[in-house]
């Protein structure tokens, strides 16, 4: 019999929306209620590594160890990732029988976060692009990355960006399978190479409100909402897509800090209401504000997710005025410094 030990490595980067998904059609298939698009960072700074591998010689099942420790793959959107590779390598050892049966073997993975993953920097994605691409590596599928993006999609909403570098797009689709809400590249990272992003960890404590809590509530209890996903929304990813292409700043500036706050209105417009800032968040909005109105124009733009950190967008040329400017102005706010949180060093964006 076979008891041979099969195995493949990977990573996956981090990525920070600029438009944000916030809201589920379909909370089975993680399908969204609009497009989002997302800018994703250097994997030297923010990345999982994963290691896959099968054996018939695993005798415990599929297991997960994450960042040294046991990790349940019960869950059903582990679940469903599994199933869908599963399937996939099944259907190449249909046609070529000469192949070994992986498809039927145990499967146990071993991941790495080269960040604190309590932190709340969007470790999920990551977690679930390298989950994906390690066991479809494994598995020698032949799938694209838009392809498997609609396989990490169903781990993570957001992990299906993480499958591609640079500036990536999720078509939210209008099928009811979801077999066309995948993402795609708008453009490369080396299109806009000046590109830099800033980490500011206000809190490194676990969110209070889970994404798929937090989306559902939105989702039936705010008014706000459906103006946000019929009309904001829309016009944010097209004026987004045409910002990044023509590498205008200022208006890719613009429309990011304008998502953030629509996206923590529609939370404060649930009942109850939901707050990921709190006020080390909303100091570093008037920081960034107070360096755009200093240089007389846009230099720099904020975004926050579902919690209290900080990322802060802006070009190469201006480094010495946002990293300059941060810290005294942050060092004043009480807590900022304190424990874990604190300034994280400025990342690149990866290809
Ligand atoms: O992928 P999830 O379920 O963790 O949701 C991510 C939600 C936001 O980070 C707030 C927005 C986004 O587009 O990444």
């Amino acid at each position: 019999a076979d008891t041979k030990v099969y195995r493949a490595s990977t990573t996956a980067p981090v990525n920070i929306a600029v438009v944000k998904y916030w809201g589920k059609r379909d909370p089975k298939l993680n399908l969204p209620t609009n497009s989002s698009l997302s800018v994703t960072l250097s994997q030297a700074d923010l990345r999982t590594l994963t290691t896959a591998s099968c054996s018939s010689s695993y005798t415990d099942g599929d297991s997960l160890t994450l960042n040294g420790e046991a990790s349940d793959v019960s869950g059903a959107r582990t679940q469903a990732c599994f199933r869908e590779l599963r399937s996939r390598r099944a259907a190449l050892e249909a046609v070529d029988t000469s192949l070994p049966k992986l498809s039927a073997m145990p499967v146990k993975l071993v991941s790495e976060n080269n960040f604190p993953t309590a932190a709340g920097l969007a470790s999920s994605a990551a977690g679930f692009a390298a989950l994906v691409k390690a066991i479809a590596l494994l598995y020698e599928l032949p799938d694209s990355p838009s392809e498997l993006s609609l396989v990490a999609r169903q781990g993570s909403g957001s992990a299906c960006r993480s499958l591609f570098g640079g500036y990536v797009a999720w078509r939210m689709g209008d099928k009811d399978d979801g077999s066309d809400s995948k993402a795609e590249l708008i453009a490369p990272a080396e299109h806009w190479p000046e590109m830099r992003a800033l980490i500011l960890v206000a809190s490194a404590a676990k969110k209070g409100v889970s994404s798929t809590s937090g989306m559902q509530q939105t989702v039936a209890t705010s008014g706000l909402f459906q103006q946000r996903i019929s009309k904001v929304v829309p016009a944010n990813m097209a004026a987004m897509e045409e910002a990044v292409k023509g590498r205008d700043f200022a208006k890719f500036a613009e429309v990011t800090m304008r998502e953030s706050n629509s996206f923590h209105a529609t939370c404060a417009d649930t009942y109850p209401p939901i707050f990921y800032m709190n006020d080390i968040s909303k100091a570093a909005i008037r920081a960034v504000e107070a360096i755009n109105a200093k240089a007389g124009k846009t230099i720099a733009a904020y975004t926050f997710d579902a919690g209290p950190n900080c990322v802060v967008y802006y070009l190469e040329e201006n480094a010495s005025t946002i990293l300059g400017t941060f810290y005294p102005v942050l060092a004043e706010v009480t807590g900022w410094k304190e424990g874990t949180a604190g300034i994280k060093s400025a990342v690149e964006i990866d290809g």
